[in-house]
């Protein structure tokens, strides 16, 4: 048994179905944001503030090699950028299940509009920023994945389920 890693956009609901996903399954649940933050000493947003955006996403690659060379079996959130980088893609797929979690545009809005802590979204217009870089995304999204799920406007008990199904 290998770990099953989730990926998809921001607001798309890793987090939430990794963590619903660990009781079920009895796994322990990690997150490469809260990884980084607690490794960092500080949070996502402060990060890209003072030391910017590449350096995180160095600090992103450096977190999955660490977490290959760990122990298996485990559920693993990761974040909305992490299969960007070619680098990471192999990476992802050694640690075990990728399962992409798709949702559109409009459902990232709605879900995030108050948010503060997506530096990526602190802009005028966070629907446009949200549809451009899912076009960006979402091709890379997909082919790097195992399993896709469609998850708009689903509950996450059911969601949770249907990973179930095709992963364990
Ligand atoms: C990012 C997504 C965030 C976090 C950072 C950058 C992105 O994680 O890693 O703000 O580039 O999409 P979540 O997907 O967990 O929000």
């Amino acid at each position: 048994m290998s770990n099953i890693i989730l990926t998809g956009f921001m607001g798309s609901g890793k987090t939430s179905t990794g963590i619903r996903l660990s009781y079920r399954l009895r796994r322990a649940f990690l997150d490469t944001d809260q990884l980084i933050e607690r490794e960092q000493g500080k949070e996502i947003s402060r990060i890209f503030a003072e030391e910017g955006e590449e350096q995180f996403r160095e600090m992103e690659t450096r977190m999955l090699k660490k977490l290959v060379e760990t122990e298996q079996e485990r559920i693993i959130s990761t974040g909305g950028g992490l299969p960007m980088r070619a680098e990471n893609r192999p990476l992802l797929h050694a640690l075990g299940t990728v399962v992409y979690l798709k949702v559109t545009p409009e459902t990232v809005y709605e879900r995030l509009r108050e948010d503060t802590g997506r530096p990526l979204l602190q802009c005028e217009d966070p629907l446009r920023r949200i549809r451009e870089l899912m076009t960006e995304r979402e091709a890379v999204y997909q082919a790097g994945a195992d399993v896709v799920i469609e998850a708009d406007g689903r509950e996450t008990d059911d969601i949770v389920k249907e990973i179930e199904e095709k992963t364990v």
